[in-house]
């Protein structure tokens, strides 16, 4: 498959129920390379960047067994400390098993990830957390080389920036390191904090997770678990904003509403009617809301990855709206395709500056990373006409099933 067709014009209607988050099972798979024994991971999403994280643990000698939305794996004898070049190059994010297979194993050889569309994505900080406990990094051919030879010694480290890959990075090391580590300035993303609950329930002992000052007992050994995966709160915020962005009327189901604070606080700002009820959010709307401005930030600001759906929403909202991306240096290549459906957009450095119009139409556009894809969704959802979304490889990367989900909101949506 390779592009999706969608006729947009039509308000959502109906019940959606959303799927395990993908960046709270990435890192977690990789740390289930940290015990020998059985683990067991429930309500995983199948997407393709979870298939790539699989299949790199394969690799390295585990086994995996996917039943529906479970996942058992069983890491008892790795074989390799090497993650082969091709799945690291697919997808960026496998660069968290160096903290796993560091604290397992010693040693780590991994491909120094490239960047991606949204920005050269370096991993300095993850660097030099891992060598503050003890590492040492070669780069040798194009392969990072980490080892550990005298083992790993907890450490307090202060991060420049809280970023998500490397506090996990840290995290899992540390959890195995000899003495307490303290990570200060740690990403507090829901994500973080559904590994520090796996970590534990394997035995690690990880306090302040969710805060800015992470705690960490470095243990000798970890067992096998099972765990719940906590639900995708971009996916659910994608949602909601294809929901209101369409007038239409959804639940929104299987959602952690205390993870979308900042999401709904600007979908009310801007009119639309959200309402929790219980692990559930409705959104109403008519269609008609008002510009808003918006800044992202790190957790518990407002999600990067729901810049570009909201962007695509307030292309027709009344009034003019600033939307300012700290996170990544690249992340407004929607903009270019939004505008050939009739949106009025105006890049200034960081800052995009959207006047709403009354109706966009549909048109051939691509999607160029995962959330542009979304925010490309909403708009054709609201355009009149088929809209022709090519590039659908980067939306299966993180929405599962999501032509089936929009045709249970009633969407006309077919793929080829
Ligand atoms: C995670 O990426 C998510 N991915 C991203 O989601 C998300 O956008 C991002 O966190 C921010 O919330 C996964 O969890 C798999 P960072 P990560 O390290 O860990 C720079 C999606 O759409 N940086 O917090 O890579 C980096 O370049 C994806 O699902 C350094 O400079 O994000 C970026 O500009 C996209 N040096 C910023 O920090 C480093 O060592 C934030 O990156 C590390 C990061």
């Amino acid at each position: 498959m390779n592009k999706l067709y969608i006729t947009g014009g039509k308000p959502l209607q109906g019940t959606v129920s959303i799927s395990g988050a993908k960046n709270a099972v990435l890192p977690i798979i990789a740390a289930a390379l940290m015990t020998a024994e059985p683990v067991v991971l429930e309500e995983t999403p199948d997407l393709i960047d979870v298939n790539v994280m699989t299949q790199v643990i394969e690799s390295l000698g585990a086994s995996v067994v996917r039943q529906g939305s479970r996942l058992q794996i069983e890491a008892r004898d790795l074989e390799s400390i090497e993650a082969p070049h091709e799945l690291v190059t697919q997808m960026r994010a496998s660069i968290v098993i160096m903290g796993a297979l560091l604290a397992r194993k010693g040693r780590v050889r991994i491909s120094h990830p490239g960047g991606c569309a949204i920005g050269s994505r370096p991993i300095n900080w993850h660097l030099k957390g891992l060598e503050a406990l003890g590492a040492e990094v070669r780069m040798d051919h194009g392969f990072l080389d980490v080892s550990a030879a005298q083992g790993l010694k907890g450490t307090r480290i202060y991060l420049d920036f809280p970023s998500v890959g490397a506090t996990e990075n840290i995290m899992m090391a540390a959890a195995m390191a000899e003495g307490t580590t303290v990570i200060e300035n740690a990403a507090q993303e829901p994500e973080i904090v559904d590994l520090a609950n796996f970590l534990n329930e394997m035995g690690g002992k990880v306090r302040g997770a969710g805060t800015s000052v992470i705690h960490l007992e470095g243990v000798k050994e970890l067992h096998g678990t099972t765990h719940t995966v906590i639900p995708d709160r971009i996916e659910a915020g994608s949602f909601l904003l294809m929901a209101a962005a369409t007038g239409g009327d959804v639940l929104v189901q299987n959602v952690i509403s205390d993870h979308l604070k900042p999401l709904l606080a600007k979908m009310l700002e801007a009119g639309v009617m959200v309402e929790e009820e219980g692990d559930a959010i409705r959104v109403r709307g008519d269609g008609l809301y008002q510009g808003v401005d918006v800044k992202t930030q790190v957790h518990p600001g407002f999600s990067t990855d729901l810049q570009a759906p909201f962007l695509a929403m307030l292309s027709r909202a009344q009034g003019t709206s600033m939307v300012t991306e700290t996170i990544f240096e690249n992340r407004f290549m929607h903009v270019d395709e939004l505008k050939r459906m009739g949106a009025d957009i105006k890049i200034e450095g960081r800052t995009a500056i959207i006047k709403g119009v009354p109706a966009l139409t549909a048109a051939p556009v691509t999607a160029t990373d995962l959330r542009a894809g979304a925010a490309l969704i909403l708009a054709a959802l609201t355009a009149e006409g088929t809209s022709e979304i090519s590039g659908i490889h980067h939306i299966y990367r993180g929405y599962e099933s999501i032509e089936e989900k929009l045709r249970g909101l009633g969407v006309v949506i077919r793929s080829n």
